[in-house]
C-alpha cells in the first residue's frame, strides 16, 4: 500500500522504515527541510539500533522516499500522523501540528484516504480530526479516521515494531479495520525477514509457528484506542513510582528491594517488568504523557490524584539520590565527580527529561566538577548543558574523582575493568542510581558501593548471603 508518514521523529521515522521493510511504498515527510536533507544523504538524525540499516535498504530498493508533507499527502492512500505533540505550559498536549495537517489533508487529498492518528493525543482528538477534515474538505475527499497508538520504546523501537504484544486500532467501520489489518499483515503473521534477530525468539523455523507469540490485533472504537495509549504509559509510570516508594521503605525498614521486587513480580498478575527502582522515569513519553493524562482527567471531571502522586514521587527521585551523594561526600564544592550515563535510559542518545541531566545540573550548581561520559548521548547533553565536561570513555571520566555516579545502565559500565578504574580514581566510591553494577566485582577491588534500597551481604541473614 502507498503510505505517507508525516513527521520524521522517533516514532515517524521508525514506523516509516519498518513499514517500507515489510513491503509498503512509503513517503516519509517532515516540514524540517534540513532533516529531510540529512535523511536523503544517508545520515540519521538520531541514534536508534537497527534503524539506519533498514532505512538504507528500503531507500536502495525504492520503497522509502523522503519528501514534503504536501507531496506525501497527494500520493498515499493511508496517511499516518506522527507529528510532535509537545507539552504546553499547563501540561496539556499541543495539538497545533495535527490541526494544521488536517487542513493540508482536507484541502489537497482526493478520493479515499485513511487518516491514521499515531501521535500520542488526548482522548477525543479523533473526533476533532474528523470535524476539521469535514470543515476544510474542498475536493470531495472520502476519508476515515483511525487511531493506531504506538508502543515503541526508544532503544528497541525496531524490535518493538516487528514483535509487538498488540496492535491496537480504533475505527468506525469494518473497512478501516480491514485496511489496517492489511497494512500490518506481515507483522501479525510474523512473516518477514527480521532485521533484529537472526533467529527470532518466536520464529525458530523462519515462519512463526508459535501462535501464542503472534501479536494480538485489537479493534476498538477511536476514543478507546486513544485512551489505551495514555493509560498504558501512565500504568507503567505508576509501577515505577510504586517500586521506588517500596525502595524507600526498604531503606527505612532494613528490607531489600531486590528481594521484594522479585517476590512481587513472581505474581503473574503483576509481572516482573518495570519494577526496577532508581532515579525514576524520564524520556519524552512517560513524563509528558502522565502530565497530559492528568490534564485530560481534570478536564473530563475525573479525580486523577493517583497520577499526580505518581509524578510527585518521580520528581523526588533525583533529590533522594543526591542526598546519598551528600551523605558520602559531605561537601561537594570543588570535588571531582564522574557521571556515567546521561541518556534517560540505555540504548538511546535521547536526554529529554533525563534524570541524569537533572543530577548533573544540581551537582554543577553546588560547585562540583563533573566529568561525564555516555556512549551515545554526550553531544545532546552538551546542547542542554554547554559547560558540561564530556569524556571520551568511562576511564577518562573516572580519572582523579572522589566518586563515580552510575546514572544510566549502559552495558559497558557493567563490563568495566574495575582493577583499572581502582587505579585511577582518587577515592574508591561508586553510587549506583540504577542498582545496575555488581557489588561483588566492586567490593573485590576495595570500592565502597552504595545502591538504592538493597542490603549489603553483611546485613543479610547467613542463609541469604550466598545467593545475594
Ligand atoms: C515508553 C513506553 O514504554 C512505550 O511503550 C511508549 O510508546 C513510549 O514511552 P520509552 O520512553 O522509550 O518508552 O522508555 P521506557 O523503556 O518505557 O522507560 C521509560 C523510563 O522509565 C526510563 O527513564 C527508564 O529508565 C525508566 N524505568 C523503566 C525505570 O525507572 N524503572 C523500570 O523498571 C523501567
Amino acid at each position: 500500500m502507498e503510505i505517507a508518514i508525516i513527521g520524521a521523529g522517533y516514532v515517524g521515522l521508525t514506523t516509516a522504515a519498518c513499514l517500507a521493510d515489510i513491503g509498503h511504498q512509503v513517503y516519509c515527510a517532515d516540514n524540517n527541510i534540513h532533516k529531510l536533507d540529512t535523511l536523503r544523504s544517508g545520515q540519521m538524525p538520531f541514534f536508534e539500533p537497527h534503524l539506519a540499516s533498514i532505512v538504507t535498504r528500503s531507500k536502495a530498493v525504492g520503497r522509502l522516499e523522503f519528501t514534503s508533507p504536501e507531496e506525501a499527502v497527494d500520493r498515499a492512500r493511508a496517511i499516518f500522523i506522527c507529528v510532535g505533540t509537545p507539552p504546553l505550559e499547563n501540561g496539556e498536549a499541543d495539538l497545533s501540528a495535527i490541526e494544521h495537517l488536517a487542513r493540508v489533508i482536507a484541502q489537497r487529498a482526493r478520493g479515499y484516504r485513511l487518516v491514521v492518528e499515531k501521535s500520542t493525543v488526548p482522548v477525543q482528538t479523533g473526533r476533532q480530526l474528523q470535524k476539521h477534515l469535514r470543515l476544510y474538505n474542498t475536493n470531495a475527499l472520502d476519508y476515515e479516521v483511525v487511531s493506531n497508538p504506538e508502543f515503541l520504546r526508544e532503544g528497541s523501537a525496531v524490535e518493538d515494531f516487528f514483535h509487538p504484544d498488540r496492535i491496537v486500532v480504533g475505527v468506525e467501520s469494518p473497512r478501516a479495520a480491514k485496511e489496517m489489518e492489511q497494512i500490518y499483515r506481515p507483522v501479525l503473521d510474523q512473516t518477514f525477514t527480521c532485521p533484529v534477530h537472526r533467529v527470532c525468539p518466536c520464529n525458530p523455523n523462519g515462519i512463526n509457528d508459535n501462535v501464542q507469540r503472534k501479536p494480538t490485533f485489537l479493534v476498538t472504537d477511536i476514543n478507546s484506542a486513544e485512551l489505551v495509549k495514555h493509560a498504558s504509559n501512565s500504568f507503567l509510570a505508576v509501577k515505577i513510582s510504586f517500586i521506588n516508594l517500596m525502595a524507600d521503605l526498604c531503606e527505612a525498614s532494613g528490607a531489600d528491594i531486590g528481594m521484594v521486587a522479585e517476590g512481587i513480580g513472581l505474581d503473574r498478575r503483576i509481572g516482573p517488568a518495570f519494577l526496577s527502582p532508581g532515579l525514576g522515569f524520564g524520556g519524552f513519553c512517560l513524563p509528558k504523557d502522565l502530565q497530559a493524562f492528568v490534564r485530560i482527567g481534570e478536564k473530563l471531571g475525573c479525580d486523577f490524584t493517583l497520577l499526580r502522586e505518581t509524578e510527585k514521587i518521580n520528581l523526588q527521585r533525583t533529590g533522594h539520590f543526591l542526598e546519598k551523594v551528600k551523605q558520602e561526600l559531605w561537601v561537594l564544592r570543588g570535588k571531582k565527580i564522574a557521571v556515567w550515563g546521561l541518556a534517560f535510559k540505555p540504548g538511546t542518545d535521547d536526554v529529554r527529561y533525563s534524570p541524569a541531566l537533572d543530577v548533573v545540573r544540581r551537582l554543577l550548581a553546588w560547585g562540583a566538577e563533573v566529568q561525564a561520559y555516555d556512549p551515545q548521548a554526550s553531544a545532546n547533553a552538551r546542547l542542554q548543558i554547554p559547560e558540561l565536561i564530556c569524556c571520551s570513555d568511562l576511564y577518562e571520566a573516572a580519572h582523579g574523582v572522589e566518586a563515580i555516579l552510575l546514572l544510566t545502565e549502559w552495558k559497558e559500565f557493567r563490563e568495566a575493568d574495575w582493577t583499572r578504574v581502582r587505579a585511577i580514581v582518587n577515592r574508591p566510591l561508586v553510587i549506583d542510581g540504577r542498582n545496575f553494577l555488581s557489588r561483588d566485582a566492586l567490593t573485590a577491588q576495595g570500592f565502597v558501593y552504595v545502591d538504592i534500597g538493597r542490603r549489603s551481604p553483611q546485613e543479610m541473614p547467613a542463609p541469604m548471603r550466598a545467593t545475594h
